[in-house]
């Protein structure tokens, strides 16, 4: 027996929708994030060559963890209404640029530098947008060297461009963010000042920890191969 059509109650007056549409709908929602998903498999594969062939010529690995994903449907819609953006996959795909997500966390921060050089040198990677937060720290203490690319996905019905948000931190400063991202949560925002200001120390502190760990390798194994610039 068939399903009742569903009622949607929308801005212009109820809406019913078939069974049928509503599985086109699905449908066609799954297939937006297909693409995601393929670029960030791409992406993996990329930064993954790097890793194994930097431990197999260096015998060191810059990566300290390697994680991925496709943003959640909540978190998608609350991001379009957020925004105000169109809600059409046109200019979700347009304006929305971390709907697929990586992020690297390296040993140390020049590693966090010489990887975002080496995947962003990559001839099919374009580089669509950079927020060094690691030069130049959020005021609330966050670091992490950001980058929306480019990558091309190979499909049946020919190449499409998919962006894809790449975060680069090293395990300190991904420490703070994770501690700090709950902290935040559970205040739903709304932080204490007094926290605030721990925070921001506790940044601090990973930072100088950072750098002493860093000057630590150094001395204890002379210099890596070099960063491909100064940092
Ligand atoms: P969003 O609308 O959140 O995507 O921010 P944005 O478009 O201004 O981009 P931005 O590069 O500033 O931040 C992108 C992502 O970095 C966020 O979705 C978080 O994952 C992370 N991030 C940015 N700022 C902070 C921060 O203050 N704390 C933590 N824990 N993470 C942050
Ligand atoms: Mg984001």
């Amino acid at each position: 027996m068939d399903a009742p059509p569903l009622a949607v109650t929308t801005d212009e007056g109820i809406a019913t929708f078939s069974p049928e549409q509503l599985r086109a709908m699905r449908d066609e929602f799954q297939r937006f994030l297909l693409d995601y998903q393929f670029a960030l498999r791409e992406v993996e594969t990329k930064l993954g060559i790097l890793r194994d062939e930097f431990q197999l010529m260096h015998d060191y690995n810059p990566i300290e963890h390697l994680s991925s994903r496709v943003k959640s449907a909540d978190s998608l819609v609350e991001k379009v209404v957020r925004k105000g953006i169109d809600p059409s996959f046109a200019s979700i795909r347009a304006h929305i640029t971390d709907i697929a997500g990586v992020r690297v966390t390296t040993s140390f921060t020049k590693d966090a530098y010489r990887l975002f050089d080496l995947l962003t040198q990559q001839d099919d990677v374009t580089v669509r947008e950079v927020k060094d937060y690691i030069a130049e720290p959020k005021a609330n203490g966050y670091k992490s060297l950001h980058a929306i690319v480019e990558v091309p996905v190979f499909l049946s019905t020919g190449r499409v461009s998919v962006a894809v948000e790449v975060q680069f931190r090293t395990i300190a400063m991904d420490f703070w963010a994770s501690l700090e991202h709950k902290i935040y949560y559970k205040y739903d925002g709304a932080v204490p000042d007094g926290l605030l200001a721990e925070l921001k120390d506790a940044a601090d502190s990973a930072a100088l920890l950072d750098a002493r760990m860093e000057r630590l390798h150094g001395e204890l194994h002379g210099q890596r191969p070099g960063p491909l610039r100064a940092v």
